[in-house]
């Protein structure tokens, strides 16, 4: 097998996710044959860093021994069993877990098996538990301008980023987006709360929840705003009776800093979805984590209406949730949130060197992740494709959404390796002027 085989059969059969495939008549697809590490290495022994974390989702790096070996273990003794009626120790351990490390107040997890799922978990278990108690008007939901929430139908009604919205826009439920805030001040922050009171005032009555991504939006360009605007809009939540949604499917097992975002804000949410890291980037799995208050209004005697009969398939398979149990086993065996302190402090540090560059317009950091923003570009130049692909040929994964470059790493990134991630990305930016 070689890299050139591999590409051809792929494209024989095989379509992307998120890819115009006409572009790979002239963008090399990468085929690769293993991982280690941070390491990703192709069919010809060409490695790349993979600063992106695999969209998002590798916590301690590729086929990481621990979790290699507690998959292993699962395999041979339960892979998968149905869910309702069933249970299995994994599971039971995951939740107890969760249950304890999620803020206090959240007491019940539903699984599912990837973020968009368990965003949908999320909007219908709001929608219905205002329904179970007798508010059924309540049936609206608000996110935030420039959210991203997912693909699905109702994921992706509840997101607002154009380029993957617009097309689908007659097939999408009617949302409500306020403002987030436009930039990280505590004023902006003021700001964009006093909006989303102004909503509540005027449509408390049909509002079911709001869901945001906590301080950072993720595929909305790497936007970060201050912990103070969670607080506010808990406060507003609580006032006018509107669930919290937080989407920590990106934030989530400490990307801000704190094992979750809405730590840092010192809330708790209504609902809290998680994913992406849950199993430390190994297999699909996400779960929704809720209060015992939300549960109540599910529970009474059998009644088709009143009980949760949302179900997937895979819904909190045993092997992905040995993979998550033994995630949270090196957060905790590793000290990894403050081990991470010194990763970001050294990242910040290498940061600021950006700044000088006249094609940049604003760097930007909250915990581990990093962010340089392009000016002077339009869209159709590709700008970001152009760094990718410079970055690639000297072996970095960075992908950038448009004009804005982000570091991402898995958190056992060494110094020297940040340094090669950052000065690679560093001449790529500084290559287009
Ligand atoms: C904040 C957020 N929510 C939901 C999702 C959807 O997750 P998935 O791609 O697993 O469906 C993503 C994916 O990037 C995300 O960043």
């Amino acid at each position: 097998m070689n890299n050139l085989e591999l590409k051809t059969r792929d494209l024989d059969v095989l379509w992307h996710p998120c890819t115009q495939m006409k572009d790979h008549e002239t963008l090399p697809l990468i085929p690769i044959k293993k991982a280690h590490g941070i390491y990703l290495e192709d069919f010809e022994g060409n490695s790349y860093i993979d600063a992106i974390s695999s969209w998002w989702v590798n916590m301690f790096g590729h086929t990481n021994t621990y979790i290699n070996s507690k998959i292993k273990e699962q395999l041979d003794t339960l892979e998968h069993v149905i869910l309702a009626g069933f249970t299995h120790e994994p599971v039971v351990r995951l939740s107890e877990r969760l249950v304890k490390l999620t803020p206090p107040g959240l007491d019940k997890c539903f699984y599912s098996d990837n973020g968009s799922s368990a965003v949908e978990v999320a909007l219908k278990m709001s929608y219905h538990a205002h329904l179970n108690d007798g508010k059924k008007d309540k049936n609206v939901f608000v996110s935030l301008k420039n959210s991203y929430h997912g693909e699905t139908i109702g994921a992706l009604s509840v997101g607002d980023v154009e380029l993957y919205k617009d097309t689908y826009a007659p097939l999408l439920l009617k949302t409500l987006q306020t403002a987030v805030p436009y930039d990280m001040s505590i004023e902006a922050a003021k700001e964009a709360a006093k909006e989303f009171e102004f909503l509540c005032q005027k449509k408390a009555d049909t509002l079911s929840a709001i869901i945001l991504e906590p301080l950072i939006q993720g595929a909305g360009y790497m936007h970060m705003y201050h912990p103070e605007f969670l607080v506010l809009i808990r406060q507003i939540c609580t006032k006018y009776n509107v669930h919290l949604i937080a989407d920590e499917v990106m934030v989530g097992f400490g990307r801000t800093g704190k094992l979750f975002a809405c730590e840092v804000a010192n809330i708790t949410p209504d609902f809290i979805v998680l994913s992406k890291g849950l199993t430390g980037g190994y297999l699909p799995l996400s779960v929704v984590v809720t209060s015992n208050e939300i549960y109540a209004k599910f529970y009474c005697d059998y009644n088709e209406h009143k009980a949760f009969l949302h179900s997937h398939s895979y819904t909190g398979n045993a092997l992905a949730c040995a993979a998550a149990n033994a995630t949270l086993d090196i957060f905790e065996n590793e000290n990894t949130i403050k081990n991470n302190e010194k990763i970001a402090a050294y990242m910040a540090e290498k940061l600021k060197t950006f700044e000088s560059l006249p094609n940049v317009s604003t760097i930007r950091q909250t915990g581990m992740i990093c962010v340089v923003e392009l000016k002077g570009y339009k869209s159709e130049e590709r700008i970001g494709l152009k760094i990718y692909q410079y970055c690639l040929g000297k072996g970095v994964l960075i992908r950038p959404l448009g004009h804005v470059v982000y570091f991402m790493p898995p958190y056992i990134i060494t110094n020297k390796e940040i340094d090669i991630m950052m000065d690679t990305t560093y001449t790529a930016i500084k290559s287009l002027l």
